[in-house]
């Protein structure tokens, strides 16, 4: 099998900075914290983090409005900071992943408040100004342009209006934010995770988006129109590879991409001569029904898909998603693991998913993210996936001394780090065991991917390496399904007690129960 670079055996652990761990009391989790958190990680098996955004920000979207490409925001800590962390992860042989938003800044950027202060400003043009707005809305509900009365045009904004776009085809604007990507990658940072990759360019005419004829009354606004014209531009992609050149200047660093799209278009992001994203997330799990047959049209149609020498990834999770265990239950929740570490590619996990943690229902008096405070009650709130990581059953888990920003989980007395860790059969020491099968039988990284079937409520598929051949049995559905198996060996199991020992003949598959099974 041909040697694999580090981001293609990896597993990806997102960390949301806010919530991970606090080590100062003020209630918010920091860089430093991370840092306490570190030897977890290891202890997990993850080979990467990637950090949602830590730079200076007015926080209106928690962070992806960047006022500094290149600083910390002293909520989350100083540079030195930065760097003691980059040193310590480094260190213990794991990579890290920034986050890095190229589409809008902050209205607080410097850049903004120069653009807005007059028409003729050279950097007027480093943002999207018009006469008249055109009929593009923003995606946290409304219409997506806002009236400056200083120079009275309107700027565009696919997200807050404290979040003005960028103008990308100003070449000024690319310097500065590759500037930034270089800034970063010699500090050593191992690659970048990109924000809205799919967003960055528009048209340059501004022609109106159509309506959307699927709208149904209650779906969020910004659904009303077809993002014709705002996204997904065929001129993105050669900015992508622009992107990708300057990440390649430097040795063995990866570029992802956040791209929320059906999966032919999303196959379009792996660039020419796959000179694009390394990897344009995969979401594809995110969004399907939760049944075998979803599960298996969804691998087929993205391993179908997939141009030649495109490497794969898979995701179940990330903070702007509902969390896997809410969506599929507790037990389901496992087989969502085994499903996960048992697909080919690069894979990213959220913070607590190894916990099984569930979204936490948060009081309107609390609620934080601003998707919800604009369109409230139309359940596009990120704040219950944000939640603090449970690490104890101390009064606030060990998150914090002080007060979290946002509620903790209600069972964190029983569903946080240290209970599971005694816990043999929880669902930590599954991930763990699928973590340490996936480094060590390499196959299910980068073997073949062949018969993926769903039959009874059971998604079955093969994982064929040059020596070996590994079967999964999923049992996706509500009834116990019997199985006939040609014989081999279970090497990981929802229920601890049939790891090693051999399968054959027919045998009962409960629901909520998977198989990893060495065949002979
Ligand atoms: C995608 C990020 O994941 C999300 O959290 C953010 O609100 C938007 N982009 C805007 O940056």
């Amino acid at each position: 099998m041909q040697e694999l670079t580090w981001w293609q055996h990896s597993v990806v652990y997102e960390i949301y900075p806010r919530s991970f761990q606090d080590s100062n009391g003020d209630g918010v989790g920091e860089l430093k914290g991370i840092i306490e958190r570190l030897d977890y990680l290891v202890h997990l098996g993850v080979d990467a983090i990637w950090i949602s955004p830590f730079y200076p920000s007015p926080m209106a979207d928690f962070g992806y409005d960047v006022a500094d490409y290149c600083g910390i925001d002293p909520l989350f800590g100083t540079m030195e900071d930065f760097d003691r962390l980059l040193a310590e992860v480094h260190r213990r042989g794991l990579k890290m992943i920034l986050d890095f938003v190229p589409n809008h800044t902050s209205d607080q950027h410097p850049w903004f408040l120069e653009s807005r202060s007059s028409r003729d400003n050279p950097k007027r043009d480093w943002y999207l100004w018009r006469d008249e707005p055109n009929n593009w809305l923003s995606n946290f509900g409304g219409s997506g342009w806002d009236r400056d009365e200083t120079t009275g045009q309107y700027y565009y904004h696919s997200f807050l209006k404290q979040q003005p776009d960028l103008n990308w085809r100003n070449p000024a604007v690319k310097a500065a934010m590759f500037d930034a990507l270089r800034f970063w990658l010699e500090r050593g940072v191992d690659g970048f995770r990109v924000d809205v990759m799919w967003l960055m360019i528009k048209d340059d005419q501004f022609r109106d988006d159509p309506p959307n004829p699927g709208y149904r009354m209650g779906q969020p606004s910004n659904h009303r129109l077809l993002p014709v014209y705002n996204s997904d531009r065929p001129e993105v992609h050669d900015l992508v590879a622009e992107m990708r050149a300057v990440v390649d200047e430097f040795q063995q660093r990866v570029l992802i991409g956040e791209i929320y799209l059906p999966v032919q278009q999303l196959m379009t992001y792996y660039g020419r001569d796959l000179k694009g994203a390394n990897l344009p997330f995969n979401f594809q799990l995110l969004q399907c029904a939760w049944s075998a047959d979803a599960v298996a049209q969804v691998i087929s149609d993205y391993q179908g898909a997939l141009p030649e020498g495109a490497w794969p990834n898979w995701v179940l999770g990330n903070h702007d998603q509902p969390r896997i265990a809410t969506r599929v239950g507790p037990h389901q929740a496992r087989v969502a693991a085994m499903l996960l570490l048992t697909l080919p590619g690069t894979l990213t996990m959220y913070y607590g998913e190894e916990l099984g943690m569930t979204n936490v229902a948060i009081p309107p008096e609390l609620v934080q993210d601003p998707a919800e405070k604009n369109e409230p009650g139309l359940g596009l709130g990120r704040d219950p996936e944000r939640t603090p990581m449970p690490w104890d059953n101390s009064r606030a888990s060990g998150f914090t001394s002080g007060t979290p920003w946002l509620p903790l989980n209600d069972d964190h007395a029983t569903i946080n780090v240290a209970a599971l860790e005694q816990d043999q059969s929880s669902i930590l020491h599954l991930y763990r065991k699928l973590i340490d099968l996936r480094r060590s039988r390499r196959t299910l990284v980068s073997g073949k991917l062949r018969s993926v079937t769903a039959e009874k409520g059971v998604l079955r598929y093969q994982r064929i390496g040059q020596k070996d051949r590994i079967l999964i049995v999923l049992n996706l559905g509500m009834d116990t399904a019997q199985i006939e198996f040609e014989g081999g060996t279970v090497l990981a199991s929802t229920r601890a007690e049939r790891v090693g020992k051999a399968v054959n003949g027919f045998t009962d598959l409960a629901s909520g129960e998977g198989l990893v099974i060495d065949l002979a």
